[in-house]
């Protein structure tokens, strides 16, 4: 593939259910990978707040402060709204039209099998209580990948069943058609399982997070009770490293410190109340760039609106190309 001039590049996107701020899990998992794809892709991120309403109803009146939230997380990790189209889905329409079309192109079987539906359904609870559109998740997903003409998504091991609904969709419809859609392919985010401060994999649902933008006194206060070796009772018994979560928060964002952590560890040389304050030091310094920056784009509400405003612009215009592509591939001229 040509590289070199900057419109040749591959197109990406990628979405997030606005869950409001940002925690280690998130940023490792997804935003610190995003951040890097933006220098060698045009990138398109994307919050999915449409998306939230499919198993979150309940909650709808929270979505708008949260994907503001989230946004601000974005621009302070380091999203540059110059190089990259950081929009909102709602406010493309085009989504909207090319989610009814793509939903003629699956069958109702296919999506019941989604294994990731299945899995929400039984981690739910939602009983019988599940609607058309919750079942429609990886269409609209799909309309989101499509609607840029996206040629890589990329995403956690999680959705990669979504991936192929929405490899599936493009075939079908460039078949039908004649060739509008690239297939898009995934993009694996690879990263071990990130613990949270109770060392199970951290979850905004598990109450075990630590936000990007946490201060320097909360970071303290959510390292110091956090889970470390059980089997390590007294100060004088050695430690074990590997099944330690502040051990693996080094790992992420202190590496330069990982091994004479776990060295020290292992020979009791170091106690688990200076290993916690020590890590607390280096990810406070860590994330100062990103909450300084992300509180200047805080304390000026009408520059984000306008920053917001600016991409979900950027992405309609992409958007309605590409529908007019699909109005003509399907004679709805
Ligand atoms: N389903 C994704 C998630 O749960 C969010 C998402 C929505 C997305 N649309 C997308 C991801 C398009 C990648 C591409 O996190
Ligand atoms: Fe974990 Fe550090 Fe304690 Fe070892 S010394 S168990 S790495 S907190």
């Amino acid at each position: 593939m040509t590289t070199g001039s900057p419109d040749k590049r591959k197109i990406i996107l990628s979405g997030m259910r606005p869950t409001g701020r940002l925690h280690w899990g998130n940023y490792t998992g997804a935003l610190a990978n995003w951040i890097e794809l933006q220098d060698e892709y045009t990138c398109y991120f994307m919050v999915a707040d449409w998306h939230v309403l499919t198993t979150a109803l309940d909650r709808a009146d929270q979505i708008q402060l949260n994907s503001r939230e989230m946004f601000l997380d974005w621009l302070g990790a380091g999203l540059d709204p110059d190089g990259s189209v950081l929009f909102i889905q709602s406010q493309v329409k085009e989504h909207a039209e090319l989610y009814l079309l793509l939903a003629m192109l699956i069958s109702m079987g296919r999506l019941e099998r989604n294994p990731t539906f299945k899995e929400q359904i039984r981690d739910l609870n939602l009983g019988g209580e599940i609607s058309y559109g919750h079942l429609g998740y990886p269409v609209l997903q799909a309309a989101d990948i499509m609607a840029y003409q996206a040629h890589a998504v990329p995403v956690g091991e999680d959705q990669l069943p979504h991936l192929e609904l929405t490899r599936e969709m493009a075939r079908k419809f460039n078949r039908l058609f004649g060739e509008v859609f690239p297939e898009p392919e995934p993009l694996v985010t690879k990263f071990a399982r990130f613990p949270g401060t109770d060392g199970k994999r951290m979850s905004k649902s598990m109450g075990n997070t630590i936000e990007i933008a946490a201060s320097p006194e909360e970071i303290v206060a959510k390292i110091k009770p956090a889970f470390t070796d059980p089997a390590r009772l007294r100060r004088s018994d050695p430690g074990n490293p590997e099944v330690c979560a502040v051990y693996t928060w080094y790992q992420k964002f202190l590496p330069q410190e990982a091994e004479a952590t776990a060295s020290e560890c292992r020979s009791a040389q170091r106690g688990c109340v200076d290993c916690k304050l020590k890590l607390a030091a280096g990810v406070t310094e860590y994330f100062a760039p990103l909450r300084e920056r992300r509180a200047e784009y805080a304390a000026d509400p009408k520059k984000l609106d306008e920053i917001i405003a600016h991409g979900c612009q950027q992405a309609r215009a992409v958007a309605a190309g590409t529908m007019e592509d699909v109005h003509g591939a399907m004679g709805l001229g």
